[in-house]
């Protein structure tokens, strides 16, 4: 993903606008949403090589130089590209690189260039171009340095068969006009070519034209194809000038998720029929992004299905508009009313049944497993999913990622399980340097993590995350404590904007708000009920009520209910029965509670209807799992 001079510039490229560019790239938001390569196109270097042959950038476009240039666009934590051409001259008519491959290769290396668009106008000399392409290629190699070899030959000379193995990526069409014909055109050449394309090496239909012209049903219509077929995605308009609307296109992250999703497949068209086109590309966590294209002058109805469309067998399946920002859920039927020369794009999910993630912590280590409440099948038995030191966990689950939190070695560490994949992204210790941790909590409020510990002087800590980018803030914030400075576990809940707190402090429990919106809190309350000598705490929210569960001094359940929007508890524990219960965790599924508690032996399950308050007798999860130091539980596809 990047961005190049040549659609809105032509031959007026400087390194004033290429600074200027890179500039804004990244005061813009796109360099967060992705886009990294800022390249120069033709008509950088001078008329002449030097007097030892290498080339020179034009003085006075480039007075700099192109060092110069790299060095400022990697200080901002971006690439450079360059041109140059698999013949006598540039389309331009400047010094081209047939016989030059290997110095000007060096130059490139030397001038610590990421990125080189190689073209393929004028006098080749008769050479056969795979024959030109692969010299550069050869050339880049033996400078030394990694650079992104882009192929520009317009889809000729039977690049698809030679392609993959010379370059990162080649163009499959002549150059995109300012033109929704020409768009369509480019399209409609590449589109066919999912077999061919994939990671390492990649289709390309040619830069885009967002923001350049055309119209906003075009401009979408042109950033989703582009986007469903796995494109590289370089935009070559003016982004000094970018108005909102053309930046909020470049810069939908859904959509850029589907182009640079980890898998790698270039979507495929399933359908078309007059002009109005399906596409079906897999994503990497089992999901499939739909395209439903109208190329043609007049509204029109587009169908299709789930299972047309890849997706597995469900009940039911959550179609995410990428464009308009919805959800909506169906039975199988994907259908759209889509405007002339328009899209909707879904990413389409097929509905998972409600499953469980256990995680313990027995031998330091975090294991874990999946259970479906339904069939209350637990799979086989425990995973490694690696840590040592473990002493505490919490979770929160969304869509299908679940995102732990452990404590080891009184330091706190966050690690991401894809229940769709099973991949877990490794542990990493938060920022903020706490040690001495005693207890962890986590509660998520939109798309914000709420984090809280006990740190070691037994007060509670919290910071935050953006559960997209799992990036922390760099510190944690001291909760006024009020005294409770003996805060031995923490749970925590949240509904609305709000965070509710649960702490237990000496033995007894207190409750406090986190006002997200305000950051206010609320200050600590002991709940009625006057339990002592309290081991640990769990909590739920089932639609506005918050079930709490405890183990009391006798190592046995109890569990009292509030209005979590009053804030008012009952004046009562009521017994959950147990015994030798040593650590809680309770997660949710429709309107049952789970609670989960380790023992001596492993652990043991207790379910709450909350439609008619029953609950399943305590019984023992399959699967051995002794001296657990800590569980956690989070349900997902939610
Ligand atoms: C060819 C390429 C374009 C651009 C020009 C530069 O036409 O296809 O993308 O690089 O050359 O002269």
């Amino acid at each position: 993903m990047g961005w190049n001079d040549w659609n809105t510039f032509n031959c007026d490229v400087s390194e004033k606008l290429i600074k200027e560019t890179a500039d804004v790239i990244v005061s813009s938001g796109l360099k967060a949403a992705g886009y990294e390569y800022v390249n120069i196109d033709d008509c950088w270097m001078a008329p002449q090589r030097d007097a030892s042959g290498n080339l020179k950038a034009d003085p006075v476009k480039f007075p700099s130089g192109i060092k110069a240039v790299a060095d400022y666009v990697h200080a901002k934590g971006l690439k450079l590209g360059i041109y140059q051409s698999a013949s006598t001259n540039t389309c331009k008519g400047l010094p081209g690189s047939l016989g030059y491959e290997k110095q000007d290769a060096k130059s490139f290396a030397a001038w610590e260039v990421d990125f080189l668009k190689y073209d393929n106008c004028w006098h080749t000399q008769g050479v056969a171009a795979q024959q030109r392409f692969t010299a550069m290629r050869d050339a880049l190699r033996a400078a030394g340095r990694p650079i992104v070899y882009s192929m520009s030959n317009y889809g000729l000379d039977g690049v698809t068969s030679w392609g993959p193995s010379t370059g990162h990526m080649w163009r499959t069409e002549d150059d995109i006009l300012l033109d929704w014909k020409s768009v369509l055109t480019n399209y409609r050449s590449n589109v066919g070519l999912a077999s061919i394309g994939g990671p390492g090496g990649w289709n390309d239909p040619d830069m885009l034209q967002v923001g350049r012209g055309l119209t906003y049903e075009q401009d979408k219509s042109h950033f989703s194809l582009w986007a469903q077929m796995a494109a590289p995605l370089i935009a070559g308009n003016d982004l000094r000038s970018a108005s909102t609307q053309t930046l909020s296109i470049l810069g939908n992250r859904k959509v850029i998720a589907v182009d640079q999703d980890p898998l790698g497949r270039q979507g495929v068209r399933i359908s078309s029929q007059g002009g109005l086109d399906v596409l079906a590309k897999p994503l990497a966590n089992g999901d499939v992004s739909v395209v439903l294209f109208n190329s043609t002058d007049a509204p029109a109805r587009i169908s299709t299905t789930a299972a047309r469309a890849g997706l597995p067998a469900a009940a039911s399946y959550t179609l995410d508009d990428l464009w308009a920002d919805t959800l909506r859920t169906t039975t199988g039927s994907i259908s759209a009313d889509v405007p002339a020369h328009g899209v909707v794009m879904y990413r389409v999910s097929a509905a998972v049944p409600d499953s469980v993630t256990l995680a313990a912590g027995g031998d330091g280590t975090l294991w874990n497993r999946t259970g479906v409440f339904d069939t209350n099948h637990y799979g086989a038995g425990w995973t490694r999913a690696g840590g040592t030191e473990m002493t505490r966990l919490t979770s929160t689950g969304t869509g299908r990622t679940v995102r732990y939190y452990g404590v080891a070695g009184g330091r706190v560490y966050g690690q991401d399980l894809d229940t769709g994949t099973g991949a877990w992204s490794g542990w990493h210790e938060l920022p903020g340097g706490a040690t001495g941790v005693r207890d962890i909590s986590a509660a998520r409020v939109g798309n914000v993590v709420h984090l809280q510990i006990a740190g070691w002087d037994g007060s509670m800590w919290s910071q935050t995350a953006d559960y997209d980018a799992g990036r922390f803030n760099p510190q944690w914030t001291l909760v006024p404590s009020a005294g409770k400075t003996d805060l031995t576990a923490l749970a925590s809940v949240a509904s609305g904007t709000l965070v509710r707190v649960y702490g237990v402090a000496y033995g007894r429990v207190y409750g406090q708000d986190l006002n997200t919106v305000t950051g206010a809190w609320s200050g600590w309350q002991e709940l009625p009920g006057g339990a002592t000598g309290v081991k640990d705490i769990a909590a739920s929210l089932v639609g506005t009520t918050v079930h709490l569960q405890i183990i009391g001094g006798d190592g046995a359940l109890w569990t009292q209910t509030g209005d979590y929007n009053a804030g008012r508890f009952n004046p009562a524990w009521t017994s959950g029965g147990g015994s030798g219960l040593k650590r809680l965790t309770s997660t949710t599924e429709g309107t049952n509670v789970h609670v989960y508690a380790t023992t001596a032996d492993g652990v043991r399950h207790t379910g709450l209807n909350t439609r008619n308050g029953s609950w399943t007798a305590w019984q023992q999860l399959p699967g051995e799992a002794i001296a657990l130091a800590d569980l956690t539980a989070s349900t997902t596809a939610d």
